[in-house]
């Protein structure tokens, strides 16, 4: 537990709040209009204008209210020093090739660790108006409603979501098999495109777990403080602790994990799925 007092920490969320919401805006003013694209270097990795405007405007809250703070923002890259007691996690636009196709999955993701301790967290999707938002031991919500994971306990009885990093194709540690292995022993996969909104509907029960790899802080962080806080759990694909900085995430309603665990270990990869 980090130890600040609750009304320290309610603040804290109230600016994450804020900032999430300035970058929304942004989101909302693009939605649908004509976007100039580019790649980042590799095939498929997008960026437009939207995610480095979006980031402008949250990192203006942010610096507004806490000048002081470290802050790690997919598109500025790390600002401030590694012994700062709080560093901000920001991704202005997750899910932005769902967003250049005007498919309505992509958030603003706003996280805070505070000494060690991920302790704030808000992901906010403007098209569908709604907002997620949790801080240690205050619970999370949605749209200011108490949100809960889903009891689902067998593998047989639920429904997973996953995805696949930029770097599949040149890798065969691409998440393949296992999202076959899955799609056989559940009622389905799901391929969300936004990582903070896949955890996030594992926290509101409308899916029952996640798994990924090739991911970066500042896709997971917002979310994760929401799932713990609605009751879910998150480790390593084989139940050890979690580390932000792996890339990697197993994030289930917590009676799924050890069956999830088990499956991704048990992964048969015999299968060409190479397509080469
Ligand atoms: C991506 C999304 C996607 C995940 C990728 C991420 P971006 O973030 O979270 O769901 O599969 O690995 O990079 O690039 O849209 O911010
Ligand atoms: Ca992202
Ligand atoms: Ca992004």
């Amino acid at each position: 537990m980090s130890n600040l007092p609750t009304e320290q920490i309610s603040k804290l969320l109230d600016i994450a709040i804020l900032a999430a919401r300035a970058g929304g805006v942004v989101l909302d003013s693009y939605w649908g209009k004509q976007l100039n694209i580019r790649e980042k270097g590799r095939a498929g990795d997008l960026i437009t204008e939207v995610d480095q405007k979006a980031e402008a405007e949250i990192l203006k809250v942010i610096k507004r209210h806490y000048p002081d703070h470290a802050i790690l923002a997919e598109e500025s890259g790390i600002m401030g020093t590694s012994d700062n007691q709080y560093l901000w996690v920001i991704d202005p636009l997750d899910g932005t090739t769902n967003y250049a196709h005007s498919y309505p999955q992509a958030a603003v993701s706003v996280g805070l660790i505070v000494s060690g301790i991920p302790t704030v967290g808000v992901v906010y999707n403007p098209m569908l108006k709604e907002l997620w938002s949790a801080a240690q031991g205050l619970g999370a919500t949605l749209n200011n409603i108490p949100i809960q994971v889903s009891t689902t306990d067998k593998l047989g009885n639920s429904l997973l979501v996953t995805g696949f990093a930029y770097d599949r194709r040149e890798t065969e540690d691409n998440n393949y098999s296992e999202f076959c292995y899955l799609t056989h022993l559940t009622q389905g996969v799901r391929r969300g495109g936004s990582a903070s909104l896949d955890l996030c509907h594992v926290a509101t029960g409308r899916l029952d777990g996640y798994w990924e790899r090739g991911l970066k802080p500042w896709d997971l962080l917002g979310g994760i403080v929401i799932l713990k806080e609605a009751g879910g759990k998150i480790s390593a694909y084989d139940g050890s602790e979690f580390d932000l900085y792996s890339g990697r995430i197993l994030a289930t309603n917590g009676y799924l994990h050890s069956a999830l665990s088990q499956a991704l270990l048990n992964t048969p990869h015999g299968a060409d799925l190479s397509f080469k």
